[in-house]
């Protein structure tokens, strides 16, 4: 029998998982201020029940859990086991009541019974293998007024720190084939009449999608910024599965290529996202 998204749960569950949580806090520095802003337009409320996607190591479900307070509830769903145990032990250590997390593929498992407020994802919704079917899948969870707020990244040339540091890396390591346009990935929704398609069929209403840019500091220093993104994107894996010397080769390659984004607070890249919005009515 075929498993739906079978090549991304193995990818999120194993190497690349173990190294998510392992940069959780630089992920965490470098995504924060775009989730945040997603967050924003999606404005949750006190008391108000929201499903995270692709919620990661939880920190957006910790920042949506402020919002809804304790008579409200967010619930994390994610594929990836690894990077979940460590969301669960941050709720853990920090005594947060209003969080459950949920390890299922959100385009397949059945959410018609929860009577959400809203849905929230933070790059999370872009790896499914029918997003199609998938965004018709999520919309069953929502109540009838109902809505959704997403952020995932617009044209990858408009994103250097993944497109250039990919160039960059692809002279030492041998990095995965280039995925089709629409092919689950980063960029699988880097195009804006493609997120209007897959939202209109799937049959959500008044659909907004909003082109964010923002420049952002991925690293204090050169060495930070490239032990970071040497083990982000396509090398993520390569590069942890090459030897010391080629590795050694990757951080002197990027580490020269940073140099021109070099301010002095660190090594700053813009970067450029679609934040998209949609409502149930
Ligand atoms: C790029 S990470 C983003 C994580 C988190 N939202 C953040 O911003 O840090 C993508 C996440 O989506 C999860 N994911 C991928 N496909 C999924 C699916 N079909 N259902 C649920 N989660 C999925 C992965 O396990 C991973 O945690």
């Amino acid at each position: 029998m075929k498993i739906i998204n079978q090549e991304q749960k193995e990818f999120w569950n194993e190497k690349k998982g173990k190294i998510w949580v392992s940069l959780e806090s630089n992920i965490d520095k470098m995504l924060g201020p775009l989730g945040h802003n997603a967050i924003k337009i999606l404005n949750p409320k006190s008391g108000e029940k929201i499903l995270d996607i692709g919620c990661g190591t939880g920190s957006t479900s910790q920042s949506l859990s402020k919002f809804v307070g304790e008579n409200g509830l967010i619930t994390g769903i994610d594929i990836s086991e690894p990077i979940l145990n460590f969301a669960k032990n941050q709720l853990e250590n920090r005594n947060i009541k209003n969080i459950d997390f949920i390890q299922e593929d959100a385009q397949t498992f059945n959410l018609s019974n929860f009577n959400y407020d809203a849905i929230f994802s933070r790059f999370g919704i872009m790896f499914f293998e029918d997003p199609f079917f998938a965004f018709k899948n999520i919309k069953k969870s929502l109540n009838s007024r109902g809505r959704i707020t997403f952020i995932c990244w617009s044209n990858r040339e408009e994103n250097d720190w993944i497109t250039l540091s990919s160039k960059v890396a692809s002279q030492f390591l041998e990095l995965p084939p280039k995925n089709n346009p629409r092919e689950p990935g980063p960029f699988a929704f880097e195009e804006y009449s493609y997120i209007k398609e897959i939202l209109t069929k799937s049959g959500w209403k008044n659909i907004n999608i909003k082109n964010h840019k923002e420049n952002i500091i991925v690293g204090k220093t050169l060495d930070h910024a490239a032990a970071f993104l040497s083990k982000m994107g396509p090398m993520s894996v390569p590069f942890e599965n090459s030897n010391e010397k080629t590795k050694a080769k990757v951080i002197e390659a990027l580490k020269e290529c940073y140099s021109k984004y070099l301010i002095p607070k660190g090594v700053e890249f813009h970067f450029s996202t679609w934040i998209v919005s949609a409502y149930n009515y």
